[in-house]
């Protein structure tokens, strides 16, 4: 039995320093490329604590970014988590639609308005992630644009959450208020998110962190209450699949919410985590595997709850949530966009006193 897990222990062991050795794969793409550089040589503002190399040089062309996807850097692999957590929604949104009617069934829309939006958060986070270090105005234009991503992702949650997963004693409390506070909780931690980063320059990160997390944690606490409440009425004659799958997904997200808060591992080993192991390429992968399993219970939800959903939201509804998407969508638009305008106008006021 020991040899057998001495084994084991040994084969993981080999396949973590294959994981550590991947990096060096990732040549540049074309020898011209510049090289990254170390913290000491960026502007103050774009360094991370714990990370000490990898940055790339600012104010380069648009193609040095977009080809940098194939570069080695510190954002290398926030990127690709997301951008393979991207493809992944696509996919299960193909393979959903050989069984699921998305255009004449509008129970469906719903379902359809979490992949989609799942999709949003991941493509807008890629993008960020692998543009965002053009400059200081696009560092914050591409992060509102992440923080939109999030916004109308928690919104994607809240509908079918609130549509296929919500019992009839939670329904019949919160009937009527439930979609129009999860537009409302989403709209506000996206302007939390962006005012905390326009405050980066005047605010301690504790504060920013406290500001952009607290309207997000209410957003996650409301948008999923229908599922807490499932799971803690969850007794042993029940054997739902799908509640396994909720169990999942609030698992995956409480520790990914823990990787997004605390700065681990880099903060053990700093300077060694530049590349593979930051804390926040953890928080990527748990993410896209809570949003994995949320899509699947809410599938087998849809599946096996249509007598209690489909009496319980009447003709239109459906078709209401989705403009209430559209809408959440819109105001996240809107309040990022005069984020942009308040940075322009600090970023030229930076540039005329430097004169
Ligand atoms: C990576 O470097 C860019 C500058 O190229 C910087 O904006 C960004 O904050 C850094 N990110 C991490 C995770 O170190």
């Amino acid at each position: 039995m020991a040899t057998i897990v001495m084994d084991i222990i040994g084969r993981l062991f080999i396949n973590v320093q294959q994981v550590r050795q991947m990096p060096l794969l990732l040549t540049p793409a074309a020898p011209s490329m510049p090289a990254t550089l170390r913290d000491i040589e960026v502007p103050r503002y774009f360094r991370e604590v714990h990370v000490h190399s990898g940055y790339r040089p600012l104010d380069q062309t648009w193609s040095y970014y977009l080809l940098s996807l194939f570069q080695r850097h510190n954002e290398t692999v926030n990127t690709w988590t997301h951008l393979l957590g991207f493809l992944v929604f696509l996919l299960s949104l193909c393979c959903l639609a050989e069984t699921v009617d998305f255009v004449g069934d509008p129970h469906a829309w719903p379902l359809l308005v979490l992949v989609v939006s799942a999709m949003g958060y991941s493509g807008c986070s890629a993008t960020a992630h692998l543009l965002g270090s053009k400059s200081e105005l696009c560092h914050h234009l591409f992060f509102f644009m992440d923080y939109i991503g999030v916004a109308q992702y928690q919104y994607g949650s809240a509908v079918v959450h609130y549509y296929y997963a919500v019992e009839e004693s939670w329904h019949a409390r919160v009937a009527g208020v439930f979609m129009p506070a999860a537009v409302l909780l989403s709209c506000l931690s996206c302007l939390g998110c962006c005012y905390g980063k326009f405050c980066s320059y005047s605010l301690p990160t504790w504060v920013r962190r406290v500001g952009q997390v607290t309207p997000s944690a209410l957003a996650y606490a409301w948008d999923t209450s229908p599922v807490f409440q499932r799971l803690l009425r969850w007794s042993a004659e029940d054997d739902e699949v799908a509640l396994y799958f909720h169990l999942g997904q609030a698992v995956l997200f409480l520790s990914s919410a823990f990787f997004f808060t605390y700065p681990l591992p880099q903060r053990w080993f700093p300077g060694r985590c530049d590349i593979v192991g930051q804390g926040h390429q953890i928080f990527h992968v748990l993410l896209n595997l809570c949003t994995l399993s949320q899509i699947r219970a809410s599938h087998l939800d849809y599946l096996g709850r249509r007598r209690l959903y489909s009496r319980l939201h009447g003709d239109g509804e459906a078709g209401l949530f989705v403009g209430l998407y559209v809408l959440t969508v819109a105001a996240c638009v809107l309040i990022a966009a005069g984020m942009v305008v308040k940075v322009r106008r600090m970023l030229d006021g930076k540039a005329q006193k430097c004169k």
